[in-house]
């Protein structure tokens, strides 16, 4: 719903599902998880998307999901992954949309948080052939302007659990609404 949407951006680690999720939970709006939208308009999994299609072809895929999701009629809190700023065309249609979270924290807390995903079995594909760490400094590097460019707010999540970054966006957003639509 153009204007009044909330969407969390940032790098791989950083919670925007789960905070997503509990956001979503407390405004009673409808959750969304961009990466699965993916996996169901494709059929493959994110992993499989990259290794037999390729990362050009799931950009594509990306970019598609975000303008009909952007687009729909309904109040909805997004969660996009990592690589969804990269496209100028995402990140007009994100700031369209409405108020654009980017959730950070140190690289050594992201590698914590991607091991134990991967242990709990949420694989994720490398994007540089570098190794953990010196891939997600690389990434944010790449991408730091990209998530400035589209954020209306920031917050550090390390140290933070994500029922209080989930009351910090709440607020923000609770705060935002209010001056969209007194
Ligand atoms: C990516 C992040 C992933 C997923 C894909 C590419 C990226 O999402 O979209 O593996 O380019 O950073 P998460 O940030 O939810 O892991």
């Amino acid at each position: 719903m153009s204007g009044s949407g909330l969407v969390l951006v940032g790098a791989r680690g950083t919670g925007k599902s789960t905070v997503g999720r509990l956001v979503a939970d407390r405004l009673g709006h409808r959750f969304i998880d961009v990466d699965d939208e993916i996996e169901a308009a494709v059929g493959l999994s994110i992993p499989e998307i990259f290794s037999t299609l390729g990362e050009s072809a799931f950009r594509d895929a990306e970019e598609d999901a975000i303008r009909a999701l952007t687009e729909l009629d309904e109040s909805i809190v997004l969660a996009t992954g990592g690589g969804a700023v990269v496209r100028p065309s995402n990140r007009e249609r994100l700031k369209r949309f409405g108020l654009a979270v980017w959730l950070k924290a140190e690289p050594m807390v992201l590698g914590e948080r991607l091991l134990f995903d991967a242990s709990s079995g949420k694989l994720r594909p490398s994007l540089t052939g570098l190794g953990a760490i010196a891939e997600i400094e690389a990434v944010l590097e790449a991408r730091r302007e990209y998530y400035q460019d589209v954020a209306g707010l920031v917050v550090d999540t390390t140290g933070i659990k994500p029922v209080e970054v989930a009351d910090a966006v709440l607020r923000a957003f609770e705060g935002a609404e209010r001056w969209i639509a007194p």
